[in-house]
């Protein structure tokens, strides 16, 4: 299903650009372009290089909520909205309304669009997150001979997701840099280790596996491949990279001493990411409602504020556990660095 055992992770938001997806194919990995918060348009620009290579590559879309938040949830974003003016006064930006009936293209992260493009002009691979594809859309997408992958984080996940038709699914621990996978309600942390989680997931279905989460280095990735996974699927690992389009405040960050640890938070868009402990992880986490992507767009203008003013301190700066081993340099390197010792 996936011609290496190294995947790179797509990662949206402009860490994913199209020259790390390229170089981590060439160097011998399977790379994702990422889909999430792109217009369909803003996609169809970041594959053309992928397109023109004719690169066997993939492309990765958030599944958008399609339920309306519950009363106590739109309750608590209007709370974390009136905590948030505070923190955006500080850095002189503003926190826009957002009504829980929000209707807006971007709530539904441009979801028909995009699906309409890549059956419309069909990849190698896609792959969903944050939920499950109907099956229709799988279907379709494997009618164009696309190979579909899903994004589950617990055996019950795995089991709904296999329902759906999918090819191949990528086991996501809670060690994952960025947000969680996690799409059922109550699935809890899941196994203690990704080797469990991915053995456990072994035992219950019988798709192909890439393990994710916290994979820092070759004798962990041997580890998840030993217990059943066809491949490991890095993130925080290129993040550093020098074709990673990851801000030069969270490269540095992730290379920082003072930052000494991770932790699971909504703070930043409502729903549970993996980032360096820093000053707003720490005022924030508290207060954060469950409600993706509210809190996304409630949020933008003061990271966005915060990036200008050079504040690493108010960013988002997603990291899995394994972020200390994150190297700088070429990503054929770190590429390298795996591919060898397996
Ligand atoms: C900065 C960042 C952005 C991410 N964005 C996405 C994304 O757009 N789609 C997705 O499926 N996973 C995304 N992930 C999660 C990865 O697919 C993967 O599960 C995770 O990076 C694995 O854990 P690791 O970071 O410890 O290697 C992201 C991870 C990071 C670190």
């Amino acid at each position: 299903m996936f011609p290496s055992p190294i995947i790179v992770a797509p990662m949206a938001g402009g860490t994913t650009t199209a020259d790390l997806a390229l170089a981590a194919q060439r160097a011998g990995a399977f790379a994702y372009a990422a889909g999430g918060y792109k217009s369909a348009e803003a996609l169809s620009v970041h594959l053309a290089p992928l397109r023109a290579a004719g690169a066997d590559f993939g492309v990765n879309l958030f599944v958008p909520r399609n339920t309306p938040l519950s009363v106590d949830d739109a309750a608590a974003l209007a709370r974390y909205r009136t905590e948030l003016v505070v923190a955006a006064g500080r850095l002189g930006a503003t926190v826009p309304e957002i009504s829980p009936d929000f209707v807006d293209p971007r709530s539904q992260d441009f979801w028909d669009e995009k699906l309409e493009l890549l059956l419309r002009e069909p990849v190698p691979v896609v792959s969903f997150t944050f939920g499950l594809a109907p099956a229709a859309a799988v279907a379709a997408l494997q009618g164009k001979g696309t190979r579909v992958v899903a994004s589950v984080t617990s055996v019950a996940e795995a089991l709904a997701a296999a329902e759906t038709g999918v090819d191949a699914l990528v086991v996501q621990h809670g060690n994952a840099g960025g947000h969680s996978a996690a799409f059922l309600p109550g699935a809890g942390p899941g196994a203690p280790t990704l080797v469990e989680l991915v053995a456990q997931v072994r035992a219950a279905v019988g798709l192909p596996l890439a393990g994710a989460g916290g994979i820092g280095d070759a004798a962990a990735a041997k580890a998840v491949l030993a217990a059943g996974a066809e491949a490991v699927q890095l993130g925080t690992a290129v993040l550093r990279s020098d074709e990673s389009g990851a801000r030069g405040l969270h490269k540095d960050a992730l290379a920082d001493p003072a930052y000494s640890s991770t932790a699971v938070t909504r703070a930043f868009t409502g729903r549970p990411a993996r980032a360096l402990v820093n000053g707003f992880v720490r005022e924030h986490s508290a207060g954060a409602p469950n409600a993706y992507p509210e809190v996304h767009f409630l949020t933008g203008p003061l990271r966005a504020a915060a990036a200008a003013a050079g504040d690493r301190e108010s960013l988002n700066l997603w990291a899995g556990t394994a972020w200390q081993k994150a190297a700088s340099g070429p990503v054929a390197g770190i590429i390298a660095g795996f591919l060898n010792e397996l």
